[in-house]
């Protein structure tokens, strides 16, 4: 097998306990490669950590939009901090995860928009693609999108079942992630989400430890689940495992410019 999983966060609590072990085990159960993510500015800080340890692992690094600070002041501080972290490090493969949030917070929206905003200027500064967090606010992600050029484009990570956004996604230039949801029993229209993405544009991630697909919804996720959503791709689209997983592999070294 090679699995490549675009998007996790080997960094969480839930994985203190054996994570060294589980790393390991990853390599030898087939994962190729994985990227973990950034999420606020220790999340990044963790993830170029995990990146410099373990050769088959990459790291993002952005404040996410249920991480971003109360004020303008912090979040400038915060975003020079991950300037910094980026110097002269290569393993850092875009800006994420960044986007909007109405879920948990909808009191914050111009905060969240300044930081998604300043966040994509940060991407085209460093020349990286973003990886994208979307929930409950389609419209304004779509119109910051739209508005704001992202030179490398990017990814919409976990990616919600929403036509609209996967066609507009698309037309931007957008990749597309596949997360666990996908392999869900009330996932109607996945076959119809599946299909709407061109070979060349759709990823696969897990988000672990979060979202455990089918078979294993509701344990602790980890990456080598990723290859659940692409049998469920591979299903969909009347493939072989193979053929899925490779294209898989191509576009996430595509987009993440990784050798
Ligand atoms: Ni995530």
């Amino acid at each position: 097998m090679k699995l490549f999983d675009s998007h996790c966060h080997l960094d969480d609590e839930r994985f203190n306990e054996d994570r060294e072990e589980l790393i390991k085990k990853l390599k030898e159960d087939g994962v190729y490669k994985l990227v973990t993510a950034g999420y606020s500015l220790q999340g990044s800080r963790n993830a170029v950590e995990l990146s410099k340890k373990y050769d088959f692992i990459y790291a993002t690094i952005g404040i996410s939009p249920n991480d971003v600070p109360d004020t303008q002041e912090e979040l400038n501080r915060q975003i020079e901090e991950l300037k910094v972290l980026y110097k002269n490090y290569k393993k850092i493969v875009a800006v994420g995860e960044i986007g909007l949030d109405y879920h948990w917070n909808t009191d914050n929206k111009d905060i969240q928009k300044m930081a998604f905003i300043k966040q994509i200027e940060l991407a085209n500064e460093l020349n990286l693609p973003i990886q994208i967090h979307t929930r409950e606010a389609i419209m304004d992600t779509i119109e910051i999108l739209k508005n704001n050029k992202v030179n490398k484009y990017g990814i919409f990570h976990c990616c919600p079942f929403n036509r609209e956004l996967v066609k507009e996604g698309i037309k931007l230039g957008f990749y597309i992630s596949f997360a666990g949801p996908t392999t869900f029993k009330n996932a109607k229209n996945a076959p119809e989400i599946i299909n709407l993405v061109p070979e060349d544009r759709f990823l696969v991630e897990t988000d672990s430890p979060y979202l455990a697909p089918e078979p294993h919804r509701g344990t602790r996720n980890d990456p080598r689940n990723v290859k659940y959503i692409i049998e469920k791709i591979a299903e969909v689209k009347g493939k072989s495992f193979e053929e899925i997983q490779n294209l898989a592999c191509e576009n996430a070294k595509r987009i993440f410019n990784i050798e």
